[in-house]
């Protein structure tokens, strides 16, 4: 009955979206009769070069010094074709194809640089240690000033089996965007690395190039990050502790905005807000203001910060309340770092410190905010790319002894979902409890209460529920050209090899399907609902039980013609649905069709010089493995301008 009623709604809908997408295909054709998307600059022809105008201010110091100057039409692919590279300093100008790989070497370097490092090694020793990044501060800070008398900074910097060049654009970042009165000392904390060049060749860079403000500590065993940092600031002698991960680039005038608040408050703890890296492309790219919570797992989580938080007494430069830090970057007096308790030095090697260090701040009478105003990069890695030294699960025991000291009656929610865990050990926490005693410290309950109202609570502490509606749609980035895909040397086309919509699928050569689609109403029909509604809605559709009528079900999909879009966000996504994808983890494997993510890197594509497909992470260009071939299977390679890597996207 039911069910019934639900499928003739379905049907319902299905006609209005027909009858819509007839009119929108009428319009479209229309439209497209007088602003042909052929002329979107792709091939070094537009007036921007052979990028689309958009790439370019992302990664430079400013858009219109940018456009005049540096980048002229074609330039990027000479500086790359012509491999010119500064040792020294390596200051090669940020393009997308800086991970082109030229021969073995460079291969081997990336390869190796994401087995070990978890990013594109390559591209990052290409870049060198100095680099400008776009200024990603709001407007409003720009005009902002900052006490001339403020306290001192110690940076302190632990790393372990860092890549050297990731450390040293970090220090060089902090040197050159630091004015010299504000930065006390750089303190690196070498967590005994196992790297040859972390030992002799950084210590006579550093007495070569940087001498001075620089110390290095080693520890002689691993301790981790958390005892790594204590060792750290246990050596600092400035009136303010910053702590910085070991793969972070500092934004212009980072640093006063940070102290400024600490010198008003000397209870208040500091983080910038935390621009985006690419692991794949290094590509400096700006963030939302977002805030740290965190869920009943104890793993830190990021929140919009909500509407009552926002636009304070100084408008978008206000510092916001944040219930929890990520962990990596922040900043406090270094007294107060020592009366707080430092960090529980129980806890191993990494992870749930920073949600310790956050309830304490909070619980303990100090305040933890976010400083809008003060930006830092960090690459973001899509791994941990080194465990702990006996493979033990050390977020889980530091997690485990935070919950004992800190969470209260709460730690049942944590237990509820972990029950495996009420009985395991946890070592010696009296010392903590004690310290929570001294310091006076209130409820976790208190916490919840007060600075972070928005955490659900169900079970034996529950309390009445406020659902929290989020809704930011993803934005679809603009379509620069749509068509087929051809390859110009046997002239047929890359398709789908099997279903176009099916996730992990691959992608060959076959005979271009030729029949227009204005001749088959029925394929447009389908075609236009795919374009109008998108994949998710047809898969509601689907879900709806369309799906069992047969007629515009997954079939519908198979005999949709391979049609390509290129986007703004450098995506090839083929008929609306799934998107051309190289893995960086197995870059040696064909690309794939995959879900869209929209953060670029194995994604990112670029139309290059002599119509090839670069693609940006894996640093090589599609091919055609033997062109002679009936299979038409495709391949990544490094690019040598052949025959066999030209192709041309055509509507
Ligand atoms: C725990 O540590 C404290 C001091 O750090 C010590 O006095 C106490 O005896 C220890 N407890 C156990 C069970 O080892």
């Amino acid at each position: 009955m039911g069910s019934v009623t639900v499928r003739y709604f379905c049907y319902g809908c299905l006609f209005t979206s027909a009858t819509w997408t007839v009119l929108l295909f009428v319009y479209f054709n229309f439209s497209e009769v007088t602003q042909p998307l052929k002329n979107v600059p792709i091939k070094g022809s537009g007036p921007h070069g052979p990028f689309p105008k958009k790439f370019y201010p992302r990664f430079t110091r400013s858009p219109s010094q940018v456009l005049e100057s540096q980048f002229k039409a074609n330039k990027i692919d000479d500086v790359v074709d012509n491999h010119i590279e500064d040792p020294e300093k390596g200051n090669m100008k940020f393009s997308s194809e800086l991970g082109m790989i030229f021969n073995e070497r460079d291969q081997e370097l990336r390869d190796l640089g994401y087995q070990k490092h978890a990013f594109n090694m390559l591209i990052s020793n290409r870049l060198g240690y100095h680099r400008d990044v776009p200024d990603t501060r709001n407007a409003a800070c720009k005009d902002k000033s900052y006490p001339t008398d403020l306290p001192v900074a110690s940076v302190v910097i632990c790393f372990y089996n860092e890549a050297l060049s990731a450390l040293l654009r970090t220090v060089h970042s902090v040197l050159d965007r630091t004015p010299a009165r504000l930065l006390h000392e750089i303190i690196l904390v070498d967590d005994d690395s196992d790297f040859d060049d972390l030992k002799g060749e950084l210590d006579e860079y550093i007495q070569k190039y940087i001498p001075g403000k620089i110390k290095i500590i080693r520890n002689t065993k691993r301790e981790g990050l958390i005892r790594g940092r204590m060792i750290g600031a246990a050596h600092a002698t400035g009136e303010v502790l910053v702590f910085l991960d070991s793969h972070c680039e500092v934004n212009v005038m980072w640093l006063q905005p940070l102290l400024a608040a600490i010198q008003e408050d000397g209870q208040t703890v500091v983080c910038p807000v935390i621009d985006i890296i690419s692991a794949d492309t290094l590509a400096y790219s700006s963030s939302p203001v977002v805030r740290g919570g965190f869920n009943w797992g104890l793993h830190f989580k990021w929140d919009l910060v909500p509407l009552a938080e926002l636009g304070g007494p100084e408008g978008a430069t206000t510092p916001i309340k944040s219930p929890t830090m990520a962990g990596g970057l922040f900043a406090m007096n270094r007294n107060y770092f020592n009366e707080l308790g430092q960090y529980d030095s129980g806890m191993d090697i990494w992870g749930g410190e920073n949600l310790e260090i956050s309830f304490r701040i909070w619980m303990c009478g100090g305040k933890l905010f976010i400083i809008p105003c003060s930006r830092v990069g960090h690459i973001f890695r899509k791994r941990r790319p080194y465990g702990s030294p006996e493979g033990q699960d050390t977020m889980t025991h530091n997690s485990l002894r935070l919950a004992h000291v800190w969470l209260d009656e709460y730690k049942e929610q944590y237990f509820s979902l972990r029950p495996d865990l009420r009985t395991r050990s946890y070592g010696n926490i009296s010392e903590r409890v004690e310290l929570r005693k001294k310091l006076d410290c209130k409820s976790f309950k208190w916490y919840l209460d007060n600075i972070y109202p928005e955490m659900q609570i169900s079970g034996p502490n529950a309390k009445p529920q406020q659902p929290i509606f989020v809704n930011r749609g993803p934005k679809r980035p603009k379509v620069l050209q749509r068509g087929r895909l051809y390859h110009l040397q046997t002239n047929k086309c890359l398709v789908a090899q099997g279903r176009p919509s099916q996730k992990g699928g691959l992608v060959v050569l076959k005979a271009c399907d030729y029949r227009d689609a204005s001749q088959n109403s029925d394929q447009q029909l389908r075609f236009g609902l795919l374009q109008v509604l998108g994949s998710q809605e047809l898969k509601a559709l689907y879900d709806c039980g369309i799906l069992e009528l047969g007629k515009i079900g997954i079939r519908t999909l198979s005999s949709v013609q391979s049609v390509w879009i290129y986007n703004e966000e450098h995506e090839l996504v083929l008929n609306n649905l799934l998107c051309l994808d190289m893995s960086e983890t197995r870059s040696s494997d064909p690309p794939r069709l995959m879900k869209c993510h929209g953060s670029g890197g194995s994604q990112q594509w670029t139309f290059g010089r002599n119509n090839r497909l670069y693609q940006v992470s894996v640093g090589q260009c599609l091919g055609v493995v033997d062109p002679l071939s009936h299979r038409g299977s495709v391949a990544m390679a490094i690019c040598d301008g052949s025959s066999s890597q030209q192709w041309h996207l055509e509507g």
